[in-house]
């Protein structure tokens, strides 16, 4: 009888054991953890799967000496314990996914391990930064430190803003992208990282694209954004130019930036925010000139406009709209039918988009084009004169952008486009994404294989 129950025990162990290691394995398959202790835990699942199994077929089952069923304990315990962590990770993980606050202590040469026993504390100050979950700080050694993702912001340090266009043709087409190239090897000198051969990259990029070319969308509305970044990885601690370098490309479909035709964007024009300015980096795309403009734009929407107006010295020079280049196309107190653009002054962004419809509209050769400063003044007089026809944003993104609202001092100001139907506005955004999508062909769109 005692056999009997003690054999039915040590069974009923092995079985926990065994349950508890594949459990382990669909987890540890689940989500694919990384950590050392994961793999440590799947090496010990695996054993203890064929223990449990060795466990029920033995013969040893029908004597069973009391130490096995103490092994069979100890191992239901290892098991449990080893799911408790496991599913500890696992949370930690998911949350890792979901805003997570990460606090890493780590000093360059130490090997410390550790954690730091409260966060409440530690993070309640933080707690307005919505739906962060701090997670346990801990101190680690610096090499375990685990590296953000590439895609985390943190990384944009510089970086290009390009895309892959699926044709009507179903080819694959980049847009310039020497352009975009001239324009991060700029960056990367003024931003003292090492350069490289801006057209070796092109390459590594088709060859990207064209192995994963089912994700271009097959649309004439959606394409394949595509983001070449450069990080300094020196690891120091000075004020001093990196010597390594990380080059790395990300690429991810993406949607219409107006689903449902032209949509007009309001502004806000307020001098005390201000983008760029002579001698600064603004004519750079690195991503220190991005991470200032999110407060103003945060409170832009606050107050019910879509975009910043960014304006620039004691005359309020209209320079940019949010990330895009500023266009107007008026009649100029000369009584001339103009498209005007700001400078490259070096406090505006090199757009390629701009540079286009500059070119575009010089072989039209149909209005006056002008690179010139425009103040809000001159916005001002030309709209109560009437004379302001059209002002729109240009970029990747969407091509181009209507504006029929600026706010400025306390005043809204209507901007007639949409009045005047956008003509000027939407014969650029036809023209550009027909070369863009291969309805009509030009050496501005290369193709990808
Ligand atoms: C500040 C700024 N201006 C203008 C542009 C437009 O440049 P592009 O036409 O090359 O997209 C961008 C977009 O990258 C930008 O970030």
């Amino acid at each position: 009888m005692c056999i009997f129950h003690t054999n039915t025990f040590l069974a009923f162990l092995s079985l926990h054991s065994y349950l508890f290691s594949v459990s382990l394995l669909i987890l540890n398959s689940l989500f694919l953890f990384p950590s050392s202790l994961c793999f440590l835990s799947l090496l010990l699942s695996v054993y203890l799967f064929f223990h449990s199994l060795f466990s029920m077929s033995s013969p040893l089952l029908l004597n069973c000496p009391p130490t096995l069923s103490i092994r069979g304990f100890i191992f239901s315990f290892i098991s449990f314990s080893l799911i408790a962590s496991t599913c500890t990770i696992a949370f930690q993980e998911r949350r890792r996914e979901h805003n997570a606050l990460f606090l890493y202590l780590t000093s360059l040469w130490s090997n410390h391990q550790s954690t730091v026993p409260s966060t409440t504390t530690l993070f309640s100050s933080l707690s307005p930064i919505k739906s962060c979950t701090p997670t346990w700080p801990v101190i680690s050694a610096h090499s375990d430190l685990a590296v953000p993702r590439p895609s985390d912001a943190v990384f944009k340090y510089l970086f290009e803003g390009m895309k892959a266009y699926r044709g009507v043709d179903n080819k694959i087409r980049l847009f310039r992208p020497s352009e975009n190239m001239n324009r991060m090897i700029n960056s990367a000198k003024r931003t003292s990282l090492p350069t490289f051969d801006g057209q070796e990259l092109i390459i590594c990029m088709k060859k990207l694209i064209s192995l994963d070319k089912e994700w271009v969308p097959y649309s004439k509305n959606d394409t394949l954004y595509i983001r070449p970044t450069l990080i300094g990885i020196e690891p120091t601690l000075g004020v001093s130019s990196s010597n390594h370098a990380l080059l790395f490309v990300l690429t991810g479909p993406v949607g219409p930036y107006f689903p449902t035709g032209l949509k007009p964007v309001s502004l806000v024009a307020d001098p005390k925010y201000v983008r760029a300015w002579p001698g600064g980096s603004g004519a750079y795309k690195m991503g220190s000139n991005y991470a200032p403009t999110l407060w103003p734009q945060a409170e832009a929407i606050k107050i019910g406009c879509q975009q910043v107006l960014w304006l620039f010295g004691e005359d309020h020079q209209m320079t940019e709209v949010g990330t895009m280049n500023l266009f107007m196309f008026w009649t100029n107190e000369q009584g001339e039918k103009e498209l005007i653009t700001p400078p490259l002054n070096g406090i505006i962004l090199p757009g390629i988009t701009r540079k286009s419809l500059l070119e575009l509209a010089h072989s039209w050769g149909e209005f006056k084009v002008s690179e010139n400063v425009i103040t809000m003044q001159h916005l001002i007089k030309g709209l109560e004169e009437k004379r302001v026809e059209e002002v729109f944003g240009a970029g990747t993104a969407c091509v181009v952008c209507p504006v029929e609202r600026i706010l400025y001092e306390g005043k809204n100001l209507h901007i007639p486009t949409m009045d005047n139907n956008a003509v000027l506005t939407t014969r650029f955004l036809k023209a550009l994404t027909d070369i863009q999508f291969g309805q009509v062909e030009h050496n501005w769109a290369e193709p990808v294989e």
